[in-house]
């Protein structure tokens, strides 16, 4: 394991020298338009193996890998449907992973051991300039220690992954803020596994029927094993409330003399003593992009509890939820 972890302002010299280290079967983390990703050479498994070390994350949980373009989907894909075709003509570059049958040239490390493949093609430039100098697709998961809030932010992967990894790019805080949305296309009828940046209403829109398993289903554990494993937790424990309902649920924790931090979509008031209110957009995207940031801060505040009033359950607010049951859970 690396003891230094270079951290570079991602212009193109930067991009190069990650590009470099990639080839040599280094690890880079980097900016794409959802969250930070911690990046390795998709196609070499001594590679991917650093990846599950450097983020504690259990081997059978596998990696989603990026490509430049469409274009070198069948490099990675053993078979492309017509709906990976219409999904790509629309929604990528962008935040839409989708699962296909695994090429012989993508190993098993990466994969997870699955003989599907997850892939997608970033709309960061960034990670565009990144993946076409490195010449090869990356495997990337998010750059957070295994059961943490995604990073969304340069400083957030050097908090959980400094001294683990080559190098960090630093291209900003990512535009969606939340992981892309995993659509399982081996399935008779399109399944979503994963809410993320792209909603389900646009690809339902898309593709006619898309069907949703159940978070809690065995099904959905079997097709997504990311499922499986706690996520997006901060330290403290989070409580998902029902909207409105802050002022009741902290009454217990104030009147014992226990700070609480509360996230909801309006401001409350008075002020409390003890009482750290956290204001969050009303507008989903606008959420979206500060929930995990949002989380990191709280937490760091060294409360007991992060109280979190519910949104809205449709179009990204589908995904605001998913993220905020599974740090809850
Ligand atoms: O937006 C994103 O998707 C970010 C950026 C870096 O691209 N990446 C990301 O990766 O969120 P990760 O590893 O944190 O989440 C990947 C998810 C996991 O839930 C994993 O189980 C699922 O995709 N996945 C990967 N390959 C799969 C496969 N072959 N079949 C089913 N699910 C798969
Ligand atoms: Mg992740």
């Amino acid at each position: 394991m690396p003891a230094r972890t270079l951290i570079l302002t991602a212009d193109t010299a930067a991009i190069l020298r990650a590009a470099e280290a990639i080839r040599a079967g280094g690890l880079v983390a980097f900016p794409t338009e959802t969250v930070y990703g911690l990046g390795a050479d998709a196609l070499a498994p001594a590679a991917v193996a650093r990846i599950f070390e450097a983020k504690e994350r259990p081997r059978g949980n596998p990696l989603i890998v990026h490509i430049a373009g469409i274009d070198t989907l069948e490099t990675v894909a053993a078979h492309v449907p017509a709906e990976a075709l219409a999904v790509g003509a629309r929604f990528w570059p962008g935040p839409v992973t989708l699962v296909l049958p695994r090429a012989a040239a993508v190993p098993l490390a990466t994969t997870g051991g699955l003989e599907t493949v997850a892939v997608r093609v970033p709309a960061h430039p960034v990670a565009q300039k990144l993946i076409a100098a490195a010449g090869q697709p990356i495997a990337a998961p998010s750059a957070n220690r295994s059961g943490r809030p995604s990073p969304t932010r340069a400083e957030h992967v050097r908090q959980d992954l400094e001294g683990r990894i080559d190098l960090i790019l630093d291209g900003g805080p990512t535009p969606v803020g939340v992981e892309s949305t995993v659509l399982d296309l081996t399935t008779e009828v399109p399944t979503l596994l994963r809410p993320g940046g792209v909603t389900l209403e646009a690809l339902q829109t898309l593709l006619g029927h898309v069907q949703v398993l159940a978070g809690d289903d065995d099904e959905a554990a079997r097709r997504s094993p990311g499922l499986r494993h706690r996520h997006y937790a901060p330290r403290a424990r989070v409580k998902l409330i029902e909207a409105g309902g802050g002022e009741q649920a902290m009454l217990p924790w104030l009147e014992a003399g226990r700070p609480v931090a509360l996230m909801a979509q309006r401001s409350v008031s008075p002020a409390r003593p003890g009482l750290h209110v956290k204001v969050m957009p009303g507008d989903p995207e606008a959420y979206a992009r500060e929930l995990f940031g949002a989380l990191r801060e709280l937490d760091a505040l060294g409360v007991e509890v992060i109280l979190v009033e519910a949104v809205a359950e449709e179009g990204l607010g589908r995904t605001i939820m998913d993220r905020l049951r599974r740090a809850a859970s």
